[in-house]
């Protein structure tokens, strides 16, 4: 095997997505810890308390800055090289929560076992579908009060639409669980009695559900409980099929507890085993590039840029494709058509830079950038000059119009305007008849709106007026007749704006206005990505 294909069949590129509290930062904390990262442990936690305190603009700085610092969280385990994407959550949820997802080759959904499938976890899954992503769900805090299981595989199927094939099962009654019983590898694993929070040795044993040993161990009552689900699960759940597992039609799914560190290592051990290496990405033109391609390539997927005015360096996080990427080589950036030195490659460990001497596909690098740099913009070998396909467009939730305070700060208005929507910030939309110096501007979380106001007084010297608009929900309005979507009727409480590209977008208060507006012009469709795009 060359070296190229070795380094790819040991990576694992992926995201974790849940609803705040579920325990995310609790799971990537007990990962990393695994992986004998220990140093990082803490500093995942220091995120999580400052993600708590937005309360003055230097907090909020801070905490760019941090995340920044965390955006790819790298470990090695049995021989695999493991990137988590930080996929950000709580106030700082934005677009870029959505694109970091474009970077991840699978992706872990975590489950509170109480609450079920939440509102954001709901957001994630969608733009993980939409790619065909695998995704592997752990169902966590096991070791409090959760929900029935065949409840939860059903709130999957119901609410999300995706089979589960449960690979743990928890023993125990009406929501008391005692432990787990793996289906694979029959064995069982029970929580410590003295029920301490701690990272020590649970009871353990293997066997199949016949062994009188298993029977003596859980006591009649639990047995018979067990025994029963899973003879339920063998006769009416769907079989293992790995092919499904891919296609993201069936996804895997673990019990365990992140906070006592209950089958948190049995999952990540079949994690890595089931999940895929990194894949092969779509071009523009149709076709693929395999990672095993020896040629560079990559795209940018997350531009941070510091909000710090004493230095304006924007990074831009890339995605590798294919081939080895070496510090100091030069690649083409097919949308400025120039070659580019890759010269100071970042890696970005906890509150460490370091630099990057080499890397392979499936991992991420942060560079330093003049502001060159677009979301989706695609980096290759100069024989190459590939283009990968176009970055979706994600519908945004909160709307503004915004125009500069003082008319002759105009142009650096402008300019800001069109540098923030271009690092992918915000989506701007114009609105027929109104002049230049007012845009409407959509995001997908409230703290980017402040965002916009800051960094456009601090790096651009213009300050804003903003009015945050009633709307919530957009869409791209399709119509073979296009005199039918400028004369749209029943659009008393909405709103037709344009995006950058010019394709009409309709903007109302709720779902419920969007029938409304349908049932009154045949011949309309709404859609969540504009038309020319059709998959996320
Ligand atoms: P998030 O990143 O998804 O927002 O969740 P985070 O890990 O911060 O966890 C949210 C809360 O849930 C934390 O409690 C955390 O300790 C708790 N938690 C995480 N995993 C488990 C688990 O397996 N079992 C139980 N019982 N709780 C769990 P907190 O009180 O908000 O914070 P802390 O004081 O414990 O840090």
């Amino acid at each position: 095997m060359s070296e190229l294909l070795e380094k790819i069949r040991k990576r694992r590129t992926f995201a974790i997505i849940s609803h705040p509290d579920a325990g995310k930062t609790t799971l990537t904390e007990k990962l990393l810890l695994y992986g004998g990262a220990i140093h990082l442990a803490g500093s995942v936690k220091a995120r999580k308390s400052n993600r708590h305190a937005v309360s003055d603009w230097m907090e909020i700085e801070k905490q760019r800055g941090i995340s920044v610092t965390s955006s790819v969280l790298q470990f090695d385990y049995d021989g695999y090289r493991v990137n988590i994407l930080d996929t950000p959550g709580h106030q700082d949820f934005s677009e870029d929560t959505y694109r970091t997802l474009m970077a991840a080759d699978s992706a872990v959904m975590l489950i509170d076992a109480a609450k079920g499938v939440e509102p954001q976890t709901k957001k994630l899954f969608w733009v993980c579908h939409r790619r065909h992503l695998p995704i592997f769900t752990f169902v966590n805090k096991l070791d409090r009060y959760g929900r029935n299981p065949f409840d939860l595989m059903d709130e999957l199927e119901q609410v999300l639409g995706i089979r589960a094939y449960p690979i743990d099962w928890p023993i125990g009654i009406d929501g008391n669980y005692k432990g787990v019983y793996n289906r694979m590898e029959n064995t069982i694993q029970l929580f410590e009695e003295d029920g301490s929070h701690g990272a020590k040795q649970l009871k353990s044993t293997t066997g199949s559900l016949d062994d009188p040993k298993i029977k003596e161990m859980l006591g009649e009552e639990l047995y018979e409980n067990l025994v029963n689900d899973i003879e339920l699960l063998d006769m009416a759940g769907d079989e293992f099929d790995m092919e499904r597992v891919n296609k993201g039609e069936l996804t895997p799914m673990f019990f365990g507890s992140a906070m006592t560190n209950f089958g948190v290592q049995s999952f990540l051990e079949k994690f890595l085993e089931l999940s895929p290496e990194p894949q092969p990405r779509a071009l523009q033109n149709g076709e693929i590039i395999d990672p095993a391609n020896e040629k560079f390539s990559a795209f940018v997927f997350k531009i941070q840029a510091n909000m710090n005015p004493a230095h304006r360096d924007r990074i831009s996080f890339i995605r590798i494709c294919s081939g080895k990427f070496e510090k100091g080589m030069t690649v083409y950036h097919k949308q400025s058509g120039k070659p580019i030195k890759l010269a100071q490659p970042q890696q970005f460990m906890a509150q460490e830079r370091t630099i990057v001497e080499e890397a392979y596909p499936g991992d991420i690098i942060g560079l330093f950038d003049p502001g060159i740099f677009g979301i989706g913009d695609s980096l290759s070998d100069n024989s190459l000059k590939l283009q990968f396909e176009d970055f979706p467009v994600f519908p945004p939730e909160i709307f503004a119009r915004v125009q500069p305070k003082d008319s002759l700060k105009r142009k650096q208005f402008e300019k800001g305007i069109i540098q923030l929507s271009q690092e992918g910030a915000i989506q701007v939309f114009k609105q027929e008849g109104v002049g230049m110096e007012s845009y409407i501007v959509g995001v997908v979380g409230v703290l980017q709106l402040e965002v916009l106001e800051y960094r456009l007084k601090n790096e651009y010297s213009a300050q804003l007026v903003m009015n945050q608009l009633p709307y919530s929900v957009a869409r791209w309005v399709y119509a073979e007749d296009k005199k039918a979507v400028e004369n749209l009727k029943g659009l008393d409480n909405g709103m037709l704006v344009y995006d950058k590209k010019g394709r009409p977008v309709i903007l109302v208060n709720n779902e419920w206005a969007l029938n409304w507006i349908l049932d009154r012009n045949p011949g309309i469709e709404f859609l969540t990505v504009p038309a020319d795009v059709d998959q996320i």
